[in-house]
């Protein structure tokens, strides 16, 4: 069976640092409220015409260049985003051109905070299928474009990002490479972290009624409700990578969860009855950033030395939908 590997890396952020300080300008909040409830001391913030193609386009170049590969070999581009530039057509379709790519497969991928996971095990099948050869995956999201910064949407606004992470797969030459990805939803709680519009459910049309009702151009979070889901899904997905490839906590070097607060990650380590060294946080200084958290993650383990050959990590993630998923992943 031919497996893919993880042959490049690389990721990017807007230069803009907004600190929780920063944000007291914006809005009634504070520093303390913002690093308790969600572990979250600064973040980067996309500026003027700035878009999540900016982002994605370094860190794609990154990646090539950290694999060794040309461009010329990629042969399917697939980008986790829900903040795509525009409404159509896809980010990935701009990368095309940006990177000066053959006129290869491209398209964008929408499971929210779960979408690099997602993107990954698509890209995954068409490797260990044989169909393409070089896959360029990528998380990229300028998620504070859609948020407002007013007390009024305090309770999302502080917690998001802006970044964007990517990964060149190809087949495996050796052990290393995906051992097995996990792929999960559930929409009957979708309104409880949605957006509702721009949509084809009605809030389509420009007129005085939709302009009102602006306020449903913006994410909503039921946080409660969202909190008390993410605790118990991102353990089942882990445990379900574990079983899957026969593996005890003891052979996982690293697990790369998805960053959307330090203490679901705290909690989930604690039911798991896992040390919290063995998950990686960096949502200290990129908040939550959507389907570009957990490559951008994996970027800063492997530069800290946290993953090396060899050893076994888990990716997990939690989001929107809700959808959840993981991957296990030989280095
Ligand atoms: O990545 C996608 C998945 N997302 C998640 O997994 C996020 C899950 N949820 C969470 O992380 C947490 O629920 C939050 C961080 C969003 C909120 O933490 P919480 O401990 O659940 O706080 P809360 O929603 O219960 O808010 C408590 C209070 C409220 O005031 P009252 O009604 O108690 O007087 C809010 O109005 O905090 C207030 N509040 C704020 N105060 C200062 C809400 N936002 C802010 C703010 N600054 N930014």
């Amino acid at each position: 069976m031919i497996r893919s590997a993880i042959k490049g890396i690389g990721y990017h952020v807007p230069s803009q640092v907004v600190t929780n300080q920063d944000l007291t300008e914006l809005m009634d909040t504070s520093d303390e409220w913002i690093k308790t409830r969600s572990g979250i001391e600064e973040r980067h913030w996309v500026q003027g015409d700035e878009a999540a193609s900016d982002l994605a386009f370094p860190a794609a170049k990154k990646a090539i260049e950290n694999a060794g590969i040309n461009p010329e070999e990629i042969d399917l581009v697939v980008v986790a985003t829900i903040s795509s530039d525009y409404f159509f057509p896809g980010v990935s379709s701009q990368l095309q051109e940006m990177l000066g790519l053959r006129n290869v497969g491209c398209f964008d991928l929408r499971a929210a905070c779960s979408g690099f996971v997602y993107a990954l095990s698509t890209a995954d099948q068409f490797i260990q299928s044989g169909m393409y050869k070089t896959a360029l995956v990528i998380g990229a999201e300028a998620q504070s474009k859609f948020i407002n910064k007013t007390t009024e949407g305090r309770d999302i606004s502080v917690l998001f990002g802006d970044g964007a992470g990517a990964v060149i797969l190809q087949p495996s030459q050796d052990e290393a490479g995906i051992l097995s990805t996990h792929l999960h939803s559930e929409g009957k709680d979708m309104k409880n972290l949605w957006m509702e519009g721009p949509g084809s459910s009605g809030l389509n049309q420009i007129n005085k009624l939709t302009i009102e009702q602006a306020q449903r151009y913006e994410p909503f979070m039921n946080g409660r409700e969202v909190f008390k889901n993410a605790v118990v899904r991102f353990p089942e997905v882990i445990q379900e990578a574990l079983d899957k490839n026969n593996l005890s906590m003891d052979d996982v070097a690293l697990i790369i969860p998805h960053q959307a607060n330090l203490r679901i990650i705290q909690s989930v380590a604690k039911r798991m009855g896992v040390n919290m060294d063995k998950f990686y946080a960096n949502i200290q200084r990129y908040g939550n950033t959507t389907a570009a958290s957990i490559p951008i993650a994996l970027c800063e383990a492997v530069e800290e030395g946290k993953i090396k050959a060899g050893d076994t990590i888990i990716l997990a993630a939690f989001g929107a939908g809700y959808t959840w998923a993981s991957a296990a992943i030989r280095w």
